[in-house]
């Protein structure tokens, strides 16, 4: 017998507690949303992990310990005051979206329903809405059709396409025999790739020695002869290179690989070309940057994130094929529970056949509903928007004798130096003051300071504030 009565359990699924709890939420959100967005306040209030953590630490809640009330209220004091807040103009760190609204109460309908889509009838909508958005996103790289699948987050989605890569060109089933049958595999990847590359090259056994780091150019973009000749050694030393890795924004300072050089090298030479386009593949909605991508086409596969420049909430991440039976590539399981031997086209409504997830959120919602709401000019007016800041800032850095600029940004990530002290002294003292949030990056022997601009309404107010807080500090 339930210790529960069924009037108890019919309490915790209420609708119209839900519907009042849910006006309230809503209403605390948008006062949220709205300060932040106006700069009130700081970006983080400060608080070490160590001090934090006394607040948080409580016994195991054997009984209820708050009212529906006193959770609204911690919800304001604990939760969102103690937030990095994302939508403050002022937030110049990672790169991460300040998300639309609209995707966020998308997510919400995405919890509530949640869809499971694995398969097709776990998540009817949810498989269309995934489809369209896709097909839209293959549509904006050049492509007429694909076959993709939306996964959460870069990381996982760069797994899944060199999954694939290493399937495809290894030249025999590594999936089944594993990968010590043939030749060792190869990536050739630029010095500045994600980790994420290395990390799935550990993932999938073939170890991260396997990513052969290409030299970047000064503007932090592959080299192209050095990867010709990465390629030539590969092969001197009896291994199988077997996909190039470009970046499209890098990690450190947004820069773009010459992806039709690239992909033109791939092309003659057989080798799959994954553009890991997480943070800059969003350049594709603005008529002024897509230019930048130029190539992009000729990739195998393109990783492109919703949650950095398509400004949506966390995590949603497509994983582009050009060629459709290669979305099947990285997985290959039976699971007759799931999977029930219909026919191909049925089949392929069934999305986990793509994804190391089974069980996944209903993700194409919020980008179907940014899509069909704000067009491809508004987003893409977004990212100009971004952009233009950033350069902005550039321009401003290298006017200011006591600052120095690393390059022109190429999207919206700009590095700096502030006079000769300690860089990350520098950093500290901003991001514990709240004032402003911002990142560092090695690189070489040298730190730097580096800001990514997410928010279109960060003002050239806010930076010269920037740099007048640094020299003060
Ligand atoms: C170029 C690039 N690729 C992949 C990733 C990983 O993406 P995610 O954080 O969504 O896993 C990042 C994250 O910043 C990135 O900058």
């Amino acid at each position: 017998m339930s210790k529960l009565s069924k009037k108890e359990i019919a309490a915790i699924f209420d609708g119209t507690e839900f519907r009042g709890a849910g006006h309230v939420i809503i209403d605390l959100l948008a006062e949220y949303l709205e300060k932040n967005l106006q700069g009130q306040g700081n970006v983080l209030d400060w608080q070490a992990p160590q001090d934090a953590i006394k607040h948080w630490q409580k016994p195991l809640p054997i009984q209820p310990t708050l009212t529906p009330k006193a959770f609204i209220k911690a919800l304001g004091d604990d939760v969102l005051a103690h937030t990095l807040h994302i939508h403050h103009p002022r937030n110049l760190g990672h790169q991460v979206a300040p998300p639309l609204p609209v995707a966020a109460l998308c997510d919400l309908i995405a919890a509530l329903t949640n869809q499971a889509m694995a398969v097709y009838e776990t998540g009817p909508s949810a498989t269309m809405l995934e489809r369209q958005v896709l097909q839209w996103m293959g549509e904006l790289i050049g492509w007429k059709s694909s076959a993709s699948v939306l996964t959460s987050g870069g990381a996982q989605a760069n797994l899944t396409a060199l999954l694939a890569a290493r399937q495809t060109h290894a030249g025999w089933d590594v999936w089944q025999q594993g990968v010590s049958t043939g030749m060792p595999l190869r990536i050739l990847a630029s010095e500045h790739s994600h980790y994420s590359v290395s990390r799935a090259a550990g993932i999938m056994g073939l170890g991260t020695d396997a990513v052969i780091k290409v030299a970047a150019d000064s503007q932090g973009r592959m080299d192209v002869a050095a990867l010709q000749t990465a390629y030539q050694q590969c092969l001197a030393q009896d291994t199988n290179p077997l996909a190039a890795v470009a970046t499209a924004g890098c990690t450190p300072t947004g820069s773009i690989d010459p992806l039709f050089e690239i992909g033109t090298f791939c092309r003659e030479n057989q080798l799959w070309l994954h553009v890991d386009g997480a943070h800059g593949a969003s350049a594709l909605l603005s008529s002024t940057h897509k230019s930048k991508l130029a190539g992009i086409e000729l990739a195998d596969s393109v990783v492109w994130d919703g949650h950095k420049l398509l400004h949506m909430p966390a995590t949603v991440s497509a994983v582009l094929f050009r060629e459709p039976q290669n979305s099947y590539a990285a997985f290959a399981q039976e699971a007759s529970y799931l999977f029930q031997g219909n026919s191909e086209e049925s089949e392929s409504y069934n999305t986990s056949y793509r994804t190391l997830e089974c069980t996944k959120r209903m993700m194409g919602l919020k980008l179907w509903a940014a899509f069909s709401l704000y067009g491809v000019e508004k987003l893409g007016g977004l990212v100009d928007q971004v952009f233009a800041t950033a350069s902005l800032l550039a321009q401003k850095l290298a006017d200011a004798p006591d600052f120095e600029l690393l390059m022109q940004p190429q999207t919206n990530i700009v590095c700096f130096r502030y006079g000769v002290g300690d860089q990350a002294e520098i950093r500290n003292k901003l991001v514990e003051s709240g004032a402003f949030h911002l990142t560092q990056v090695q690189l070489g022997d040298q730190l730097w300071l580096r800001t990514t601009i997410m928010n279109p309404l960060t003002a050239e107010s806010d930076l010269d504030a920037l740099l007048e807080k640094i020299r003060a500090s």
